[in-house]
């Protein structure tokens, strides 16, 4: 039997029928949408290779039915920049070189994004090294990439920040 969802995936609104209800979001994005940014390592829930964001949470795509996500918005590393405006945790992993071979970056970019999202690690480098636990990198890059996200929280703090009266005047003089 094949029955039909609809999912808003990068801002772009996709109607697929699905005639396997085992079918994963992660083999969704990868194999019917050609979304492969999203990596699969494990396919079992161990790496997070295959993270993306499903209503603004982190979640494994591996374990994530598709047909579970009927009307949801899932954001992966291939919606994540602004034209060429890159997010500030994109930036900031380049600048912290929080990478090598780069396979686990995407999982790791958006386990960051959803973390920042979740709002409970302040600039405390425990909670933020914890906070990532889930997320494996065989290349051991996890220096780099604590680095980046507690950079990527300041960038972000920065960039919510009200304008103060001073920074008013300089941005109109
Ligand atoms: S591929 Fe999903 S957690 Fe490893
Ligand atoms: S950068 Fe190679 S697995 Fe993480």
């Amino acid at each position: 039997m094949t029955l039909s969802i609809s999912l808003t995936v990068n801002g772009v609104r996709q109607d697929l029928a699905i005639d396997d209800p085992r079918v994963t979001l992660l083999d969704l994005l990868r194999d019917r949408l050609t979304l492969t940014g999203t990596k699969k390592g494990c396919d079992r829930g161990q790496c997070g290779a295959c993270t993306v964001l499903v209503d603004g949470r982190r979640v494994n795509s591996c374990l994530s039915l598709a047909l579970s996500l009927d009307g949801a918005e899932v954001l992966t590393i291939e919606g994540l920049a602004k034209g060429d405006a890159l997010d500030p945790v994109q930036q900031a992993f380049i600048a912290h070189d929080g990478f090598q071979c780069g396979f686990c970056t995407p999982g790791q970019i958006m386990s960051a994004v959803g973390l920042l999202n979740e709002g409970e690690t302040g600039d405390d480098p425990e909670r933020i090294r914890e906070g990532m636990s889930g997320n494996l990198c065989r290349c051991g890059a996890y220096a780099g990439i604590a680095e980046a996200v507690s950079t990527a929280r300041r960038l972000r703090d920065e960039t919510a920040r009200p304008l103060r009266d001073e920074d008013e005047t300089r941005r109109i003089a």
